[in-house]
């Protein structure tokens, strides 16, 4: 595996098909997942590694965002990458970006409402890994559910021509979706974050059954929260490709949650289908590789 730091040099080392994954580094195997999916698909794989401040709305998240960089490029090419893209900020950024990329429509809900600036900071880095290395595919975790429908809507808006590949959330055993800031979670928190899970888990049982009132599935999916006292910022069904609530499941659509279990934000989501299919996705038979090495935020 190569190691790039500048567009041009990234560009000039691609062959044949080109597999873009976009990350923000600290990986987990929710990374290593998509790369070897990108790996199948692809004859040259790409794993940008950007920690991009645009889409940070609070300075001390981004103060703390792990990194780590012998680690990621190791797990990186073990994961089959040929080229690791990790500009300095000069390179994605050699002067404050003018410019502007918003898709309101598509961010003026769920994190788009509780996070101000974040979508937009995603949207500019996107348009810019996505015109600068021009891949056909581009890889995302459907973990970030909005995101997804999001830099699919980029893509098409702006004619680029890729295709946004949607891959399955990685999980613990126990159903906790797997996020570097699951290591802060305190024993008593790591026992709490579970009803995130299980909450979904219980709402797409619910459809797998028949059910198909939005308020129904997401009353199915906060009642697990409310039974062991997490306090949900949001519950929410949403159109998959608009990430805009919707009152019936009559669509393919994604029930997403964002909570604060003590002082960690957590989100998580399952994809569901009008005929009553969910996406729940992969379950590790083993404790993840973010606890036998380094830290997380
Ligand atoms: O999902 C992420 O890690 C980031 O939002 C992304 C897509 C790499 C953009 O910085």
């Amino acid at each position: 595996m190569r190691i790039a730091p500048t567009f041009a040099a990234t560009r000039a080392a691609c062959r044949g098909t080109v597999g873009l994954v976009p990350t923000m580094g600290f990986f987990h195997e929710g990374h290593l997942a998509l790369i070897e999916t990108a790996r199948e698909q692809a004859d040259t794989v790409v794993v940008s590694l950007f920690v991009n401040p645009l889409q940070f709305n609070d300075p001390a998240d981004l103060a703390r965002y792990p990194r780590d960089f012998d680690r990621d490029a190791s797990l990186a090419e073990s994961a089959g990458a040929d080229l690791l893209f990790a500009p300095p900020p000069e390179e994605m950024y050699p002067e404050p970006p003018a410019v502007r990329v918003s898709l309101p429509a598509l961010s003026a809900e769920l994190e788009g409402a509780h996070r101000p600036g974040h979508l937009d900071g995603v949207a500019v880095v996107v348009a810019k890994l996505y015109a600068g290395l021009q891949p056909h595919l581009a890889f995302f975790g459907r973990k970030d559910a909005q995101q997804l429908a999001l830099v699919t809507r980029l893509a098409a808006d702006l004619s680029f021509p890729i295709r946004v590949v949607g891959c399955p959330t990685l999980r613990e055993a126990d159903g906790l979706a797997l996020s570097s800031r699951n290591v802060f979670l305190t024993p008593e928190g790591r026992v709490s974050a579970r009803a995130l899970s299980r909450g979904l888990f219980a709402a797409a049982d619910a459809a797998a059954a028949g059910e198909r009132s939005g308020a129904a599935l997401e009353g199915a999916a906060a009642a697990e929260l409310e039974a062991v006292g997490v306090s949900a910022e949001y519950v929410a069904m949403a159109a998959a490709a608009e990430a805009v609530r919707i009152p019936r499941l009559d669509r393919p659509a994604f029930l997403a949650v964002a909570a604060r279990v003590g002082a960690i934000r957590l989100i998580d989501n399952v994809f569901l289908w009008p005929d009553g299919r969910a996406d729940r996705g992969r379950f590790l038979e083993r404790p993840s590789l973010l606890y036998s090495k380094g830290k997380g935020c």
